[in-house]
């Protein structure tokens, strides 16, 4: 038989979310109950590196992740296996002679090998680069001819945030209205040079897996949350039109309280007894985050608050026991020559 394998490597950052996507309106296609920005990383930093190949000695499809193999059957792979299967085109290499055609493709199974640089499933939207990262390596293998906002969609399907790690810069998830989930997609609202000041710091404080789901996770708030609804509704909206004029204008205060406020569980949770939102003071030099994990993610204006942010954290650790780390992150005027 045939004994060619042909191969694609990519690699792609995970994004950090400002305005939260927390909730779904259709679980099965991944639809969300509101919009939500992110910032996407550099490349090479929180990355995840996939390589995918295809050949005819294949006999099923197969991934590994992080070096185990784990199994492609679940509803989320299917879904984005089908929809780049059914985008295949032809694919043609005489040098190698090599040539797939779109029936071809059908038949044909595929072997993944994906790499985290980072902790996986600790909340620190390690599927949003997987995801993303997997279904642009395929789009690449099976010469799909489909641009970053279909492909989004496709990635959407795998998870929901890794739509918007396919673009650089800031993205926004734009929740979409129709039921079969084709407008739900990931737009670019400005590129990685918009902001190039910004520095993101994420302080890994546990790399161990996260014991809920962000899946079950939200499913629990929207089930139970009286307060769920109206932040889609009410809260989400307004503050997705402020955080994008924020970023248009590069306004640091107006970009940090938004992103502040908008940690879910402080806000779901406001009024059922959970410890009180930290409110961001205009002040600060530092906005903070937090996806679904421990793992605080600092957000600080330029690269000279970030080092003196890092030099703060470094001497001021271990931190003594009467010592409230917070107030170091957040940040005061004085501290800034
Ligand atoms: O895409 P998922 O299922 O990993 O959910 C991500 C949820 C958050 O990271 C907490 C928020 C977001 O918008 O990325």
């Amino acid at each position: 038989g045939e004994k060619w394998v042909l191969s694609v490597t990519a690699q792609t950052p995970t994004n950090i979310a400002v305005i939260k996507y927390w909730g779904k309106r259709d679980e099965e296609l991944i639809l969300p109950i509101n919009d939500s920005i992110s910032v996407t990383l550099d490349p090479g930093h929180l990355c995840t590196t996939t390589s995918v190949a295809v050949s005819p000695a294949f006999t099923h499809d197969r991934i590994w992740l992080n070096g185990k193999e784990v199994s492609l059957s679940g509803g989320r792979f299917q879904n984005c296996f089908r929809e780049l299967r059914s985008r295949a085109t032809d694919f043609e290499d005489e040098n190698r002679g090599i040539k797939i055609t779109k029936k071809d493709w059908e038949k044909l199974h595929v072997h993944i090998v994906s790499y985290n640089n980072f902790p996986t499933a600790a909340g620190l939207a390690s599927s949003a680069a997987g995801l993303a990262c997997l279904v642009f390596s395929l789009a690449k293998l099976m010469n799909v001819k489909e641009d970053h906002s279909k492909l989004s969609a496709i990635a959407r399907q795998g998870s929901g945030s890794a739509c918007r790690s396919l673009y650089g810069g800031f993205v926004k998830w734009i929740m979409g209205k129709e039921d079969n989930g084709s407008d739900s997609i990931a737009v670019q609202l400005a590129d990685e040079k918009h902001w190039d000041d910004l520095v993101i710091i994420i302080a890994v404080v546990s790399s161990k897996q996260k014991e809920t789901s962000s899946t079950s996770g939200m499913r629990d708030t929207v089930e139970t949350s009286a307060l769920i609804k109206h932040r889609a509704k009410e809260v989400v909206p307004k503050r997705i039109k402020e955080m994008e004029e924020a970023i248009a204008k590069r306004d640091f205060p107006s970009f940090a309280r938004l992103a502040c406020a908008d940690i879910h569980r402080h806000e779901f949770l406001r009024n059922q007894g959970s410890p009180p939102r930290l409110d961001y003071k205009d002040n600060s030099q530092v906005a903070y985050t937090f996806d679904a994990g421990p793992n605080a993610v600092l957000i600080s204006k330029d690269r000279k608050t970030a080092a003196l942010l890092l030099q703060r954290l470094l001497f001021q650790f271990p931190p003594q026991s009467d010592t409230d780390l917070n107030s170091y992150v957040i940040g005061d005027k004085t501290i800034l020559k």
